[in-house]
């Protein structure tokens, strides 16, 4: 045992498996003689204790139903870390089961990427394969791994399988949404609900249809930070162990390789898995997910990049809800993601490195494009539309910009100028929306305010506002509305979201009443509040200042620290800054 090498400062970090980051008990020697002591302690051997260390952040939770078999794709990892010459260690994170938080999973998603970032950087691990899926679990995982700067690969939980009522196949949670509509408009009774309710998630695995789960698998495929094909294969489908497996040979090679995130995810990798995005219908979600992974390597990713990419894109993916029918296991059935890019291979950056080793061309040269048995995937020359899902607006509403998801919108509604029905907060729409006097009409613009990153707080999906009965019970299943949230990637409608600024940081979202007009236009991307500026700034000078939602812990450092949404709602104090 050579202590003297372990008094440099810095020396002791480049060392690998478990002499790295050694304890500080002020004596290095005793440190590694002490580790080597505990080691010992999990039954291993002095030669296992001589293999790079493969940490596998496990965010199984009983209280997180998405990631319920996350315990056995592990045990696949291991069995390629220990295939390669590796020794892998499991260890728990925190967990972020979408329906099992509050005030929201968002609100915790950076503490869950902080959680990430410190365990990899503070436990002896020489690589990491990250294990989520629900849906803001990957996001904070990459970018936790991001920061960490050590070889990383991730393993998705996989979408679940199709739930089945009746002669319907029920996708979670785009059918959770129009059975509650059905519900309200009383077209279900108790009992029907039910019974939806007990066949809408079947299998273990994340929602599956094209939500932000699904999303945030496939564009972390496309980044290549995940094997070719893993993004829709399903949670159930034993290909998934199999890939599970080969993902932990391939971590033990991109060690040796000394292939980091920074490696993978520049600049042109987000662009290339910013053309997945807009090739599937994907989730608004991506649109704050990718600038808050890019802002850990220092990456600027503006939301005119969105849209331009946008713009350039056909849109090919038939995968609700974006599409009418289909789910993930038959985008896998498909060829899954790799087909998706084959198609847009043109439009890829090819030479971008990928966890296989190869770059995105080397990848795709194994691969072949659409085939006419399906109708999953379009080609490139017949797609679905000529442009890509989502569409960015702004205006005198939205001076920092807003998201629209045309491909899950009712397309006579996307030109639209109508009077605001003005909620002040989720409690006012909770309170008032089934109001008989509720001056809503099918040509009403809905504005929710105070539910942004500050105001809500955690930046709820609270953006696809339920509809007052009256309208349901009058057939309207649709109009525009306009807010400071999110929605969840399984939501459709015309549905503005993430307005920024938003109304608690000052955004003219908080000067909204009642009958103002408002003209969405998206053919020319803008969102405009049609007041005199006069009238506004009398507005602004009676606003109240809300009082903060919290003044000590967790909730005291994301009020102070968070971002607004085109910036990913990452703490500043977390980006890169050099
Ligand atoms: Fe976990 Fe939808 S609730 S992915």
């Amino acid at each position: 045992m050579d202590s003297t090498k372990l008094t440099s400062k810095g020396e002791d970090f480049k060392m690998r498996g478990h002499l790295r980051g050694l304890t500080n008990y002020g004596d290095p020697g005793f440190s590694v003689f002490a580790r080597g002591a505990y080691a010992r302690g999990f039954g291993l051997t002095k030669e296992d204790l001589d293999k790079p260390i493969i940490g596998i952040a496990q965010t199984w939770s009983e209280l997180n139903p998405c990631h319920r078999h996350l315990r056995e794709i592990a045990e696949a990892v291991k069995r390629g870390v220990w295939q390669t010459g590796g020794l892998p260690l499991e260890f728990p994170t925190i967990s972020l089961g979408e329906m099992y938080l509050n005030p929201t999973a968002m609100f915790f998603r950076n503490l869950l990427s902080m959680d990430t970032e410190e365990m990899i950087k503070g436990q002896p691990m020489d690589g990491v394969v990250l294990l989520g899926g629900c849906d803001k679990t990957l996001p904070a995982q990459l970018m936790g791994a991001a920061s960490a700067g050590i070889p990383a690969i991730c393993v998705t939980a996989g979408p679940m399988i199709g739930g089945r009522f009746e002669d319907k196949v029920l996708g979670a949670c785009s059918d959770c949404r129009g059975t509650w509509a059905e519900y309200r408009a009383g077209n279900y009774d108790d009992e029907r609900l039910e019974e939806v309710q007990g066949s809408l998630f079947p299998s273990t695995g994340t929602c599956m249809v094209m939500g932000t789960a699904s999303t945030m698998a496939s564009l972390t495929e496309a980044m290549g930070m995940m094997l070719p094909g893993l993004a829709a294969v399903p949670a159930v489908n034993s290909n998934r162990i199999r890939l599970a497996e080969n993902s932990g040979r391939r971590i033990v090679d991109l060690i040796e390789k000394d292939i980091t995130p920074e490696k993978i995810i520049t600049r042109k990798a987000f662009e290339n898995a910013i053309r997945v995005l807009m090739a599937v219908g994907g989730s608004t979600n991506a649109v704050v997910h990718l600038p808050a992974i890019a802002g850990r390597l220092g990456i600027d990713l503006p939301l005119s990049l969105f849209d331009d990419i946008s713009r350039t894109t056909p849109m090919i993916g038939n995968i609700r809800p974006s599409g009418q029918k289909y789910l993930m296991e038959d985008l896998a059935a498909a060829g899954g993601i790799p087909v998706v890019m084959k198609e847009l291979e043109p439009l890829l950056h090819g030479d971008c490195l990928t966890v296989t080793g190869e770059t995105v061309t080397e990848n795709l040269s194994k691969v072949q494009g659409a085939q006419p048995w399906q109708d999953v995937i379009y080609t490139r020359e017949k797609p679905i539309s000529e442009e890509g899902g989502l569409v960015i607006v702004k205006g005198s509403l939205a001076p920092d910009g807003a998201v629209i998801k045309i491909s899950a919108a009712n397309s006579d509604l996307l030109t639209h100028t109508g009077p605001a029905v003005v909620f002040s907060s989720q409690q006012d729409l909770v309170e008032r929306i089934d109001d008989p006097d509720l001056p809503a009409t099918a040509e009403s613009v809905f504005v929710l305010q105070n539910t942004g990153p500050i105001g809500a707080p955690g930046f709820p999906e609270a953006g696809s506002m339920p509809l007052p009965k009256k309208l349901l019970e009058a057939g309207v299943r649709d109009v525009v509305r306009v807010s400071d949230a999110r929605m969840s990637g399984t939501a459709s409608g015309t549905i503005v979201l993430h307005v920024a600024p938003e109304a608690a940081a000052g955004g003219p979202l908080a000067l909204v009443r009642d009958g103002d007009m408002i003209t969405l236009d998206v053919t020319n991307r803008r969102l405009d509040l049609n007041v005199s500026e006069e009238e506004l700034t009398r507005r602004r000078a009676s606003l109240e200042t809300l009082p903060p939602h919290y003044d000590r812990g967790y909730g005291k450092l994301f009020i102070e620290n968070v971002l607004q949404a085109p910036d990913g709602c990452d703490f500043g104090f977390l980006r890169k800054t050099e």
